[in-house]
């Protein structure tokens, strides 16, 4: 559910999910009206719907749906997952910082303990992942925004984890970030805008990695970027597909198989874009 949806890859990669694990499972693309997310869930769960994704702008409405949060989602403020309960009433769930570790420590093969860490980004999307990157336990999480102010917010309300977690996290002005970091994540929106990569490439090591959240061509110039500075990028396919698996297990209490799925979607998208 979201708007828009018609770009949404979900329900694809939801029936391979289904296919694969034997689940009768039926997944469409739902367009809620800007106005009317509460109409249009209440519409979906009176049709018998038992579980939803939440995609962009209505995720922060979302977690406010529901009668029971995850502490994800209540750290976060934002939902992408909404899951029945036997009352009828939902449950919310946030999976995409999950998705995003599980894509980066599993099928990049990069650990994030002792790191340190740069999220560029203190909107929906770097809210969503920052409690499962602190969970991680790196050394060191610097979050940078063009709004300065966004940034500090962020961090104050993940101080608490961030000193359970022994993580050194710190708000920095984009101008004026200081050292270098192992991992570079970007959840802005600056490239929907066609503006440039909003940091120095001074924060990049050789090798780093540079991961973008976004995937297609919404990536390609963060990923130009990290190749011209010798760091290793990556894009948001794997955490799509990740995020997507994590709801799968979430309503059906079965793992799907979803390095093979993120595999196939690789080959779907290419032969696409070779057409
Ligand atoms: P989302 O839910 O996708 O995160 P959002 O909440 O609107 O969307 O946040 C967009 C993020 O991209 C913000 O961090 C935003 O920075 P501001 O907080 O300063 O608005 C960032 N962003 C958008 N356009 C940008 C640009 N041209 N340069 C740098 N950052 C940009």
């Amino acid at each position: 559910m979201g708007n828009p949806v018609a770009h949404s890859r979900s329900p694809w990669i939801h029936a391979r999910f289904a296919a694969l694990t034997d689940q009768a499972l039926q997944y469409d693309r739902c367009l809620a009206p800007l106005d009317g997310f509460a109409t249009a869930l209440a519409g979906f769960a009176a049709a018998g719907g038992q579980g939803c994704n939440i995609t962009v702008p209505f995720k922060l409405e979302a977690a406010q749906a529901a009668a029971r949060q995850s502490p994800r989602v209540a750290l976060a403020g934002a939902a992408n997952t909404l899951a029945r309960q036997s009352d009828g009433s939902w449950y919310a769930d946030n999976t995409d910082g999950l998705g995003l570790v599980a894509d980066i420590t599993r099928n990049a093969g990069v650990a994030l303990a002792g790191k340190d860490i740069l999220l560029i980004g203190a909107g929906g999307a770097a809210a969503g992942v920052l409690g499962p990157l602190l969970e991680q336990s790196p050394r060191r999480i610097v979050v940078c925004n063009r709004t300065a102010a966004k940034a500090e917010a962020l961090v104050a309300q993940h101080a608490e984890l961030a000193a359970r977690q022994n993580v050194v996290l710190q708000a920095q002005a984009q101008q004026a970030l200081d050292g270098d970091f192992d991992v570079v994540i970007n959840g802005t929106a600056a490239s929907l805008q066609g503006a440039g990569v909003p940091v120095p490439a001074t924060v990049l090591r050789p090798g780093s990695l540079a991961y973008d959240m976004m995937y297609g061509p919404a990536a390609a110039a963060f990923l130009d970027w990290a190749a011209l500075h010798g760091a290793t990028g990556r894009d948001g396919l794997g955490m799509l597909v990740e995020q997507a698996a994590e709801s799968f297990a979430l309503w059906r209490g079965v793992r799907p198989p979803s390095a093979q799925v993120l595999a196939e979607l690789r080959a779907l998208l290419a032969t696409e874009a070779a057409h």
